[in-house]
C-alpha cells in the first residue's frame, strides 16, 4: 500500500508510522529524517538544509522532490511505502503524481494546542530516531532511548518561537493539499489526538474501512 500521512508538526505522524510500516511491511520514508540524518553527518544536503529547518521553514521543492524520487526508485519502495512529512506543498503533491500512484493519504486530525503540548515535550534519540514524550511516552530510563541506550535530545526546531513558525507554515503551504486529496477521493481522516494504540486503531478503520 502507497500512503501519505498529512498532518501538522507534532500530529504524531512519524511515531504511527513507526507502528504502521510494521503492520503493513511497507518502508517509512521521512523526508523530515533524511534531512536530520543529513545535518548530524554534516554532508553537502545537511549544510544546505540546516539553516532553513532550524528556522522552521520549509526546504525548496526541487531538492525536497528529487530526494523522494530518488528514494521511491529504490527496491524495497517499489510495493508500497509511507511519506512522512511529503508532500508539503501543492508543488509536491503535482510533482509526485508523475511519477508515483499514491493509494491514500492519512490526514491526522488534533488540534494546535494538543500539538504545542506533544512537540514542547518531545525528546529524540539522536542516533536512532526513536521518538519519546517527557509525559505521555516516556523512556523506561528517563532520558535514555529504549531501543539503543543513546541520550535523548531536544530537537532544534521544538524551540516555542519556531513551533509557532511551523504551524503557520502548515497552514500557508500544507492544509491546501486537505482539498487537494479530498477531489482525487483519496482522503482519509484520522483521529490523532487519542493515545498511540488507539491510533493505530483509528488508522487501521481508516485504511481498510
Ligand atoms: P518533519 O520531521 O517532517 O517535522 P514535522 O512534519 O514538523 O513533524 P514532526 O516530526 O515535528 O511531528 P510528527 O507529526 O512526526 O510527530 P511525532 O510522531 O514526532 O520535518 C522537519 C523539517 O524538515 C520541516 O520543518 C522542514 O523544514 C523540513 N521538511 C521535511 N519535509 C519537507 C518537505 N516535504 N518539504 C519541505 N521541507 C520539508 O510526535 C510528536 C510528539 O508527540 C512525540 O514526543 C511523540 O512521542 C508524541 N506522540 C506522538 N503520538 C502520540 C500519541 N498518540 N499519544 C501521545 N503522545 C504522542
Amino acid at each position: 500500500m502507497k500512503l501519505i500521512f498529512l498532518g501538522p508538526p507534532g500530529a504524531g505522524k512519524g511515531t504511527l508510522a513507526e507502528r504502521a510500516r510494521k503492520i503493513l511491511e511497507v518502508p517509512q520514508i521521512s523526508t523530515g529524517a533524511i534531512f536530520r540524518a543529513a545535518i548530524a553527518a554534516k554532508t553537502e544536503l545537511g549544510l544546505k538544509v540546516k539553516a532553513v529547518i532550524d528556522a522552521g521553514k520549509l526546504v525548496d521543492d526541487e531538492l525536497t522532490v528529487a530526494l523522494v524520487k530518488d528514494r521511491l526508485s529504490q527496491a524495497d519502495a517499489h510495493n508500497g511505502y509511507i511519506l512522512d512529512g511529503f508532500p508539503r506543498t501543492i508543488a509536491q503533491a503535482d510533482a509526485l503524481a508523475q511519477f508515483s500512484a499514491v493509494d491514500k493519504v492519512v490526514n491526522f486530525t488534533i488540534s494546535d494546542e494538543a500539538v504545542v503540548k506533544r512537540l514542547s515535550g518531545r525528546r529524540v534519540c539522536p542516533q536512532c530516531g526513536t521518538n519519546f514524550h517527557a509525559e505521555t511516552l516516556k523512556p523506561q530510563k528517563e532520558g535514555v532511548c529504549d531501543k539503543c541506550g543513546a541520550g535523548l535530545i531536544i530537537r532544534d526546531d521544538d524551540q516555542a518561537e519556531t513551533i509557532a513558525r511551523r504551524l503557520d507554515v502548515y497552514r500557508a503551504e500544507t492544509l491546501p493539499l486537505i482539498d487537494y486529496y479530498k477531489r482525487k477521493g483519496i482522503l482519509v481522516d484520522v483521529e490523532a489526538a487519542d493515545g498511540i494504540d488507539r491510533v493505530v486503531e483509528n488508522f487501521k478503520a481508516a485504511i481498510h474501512g
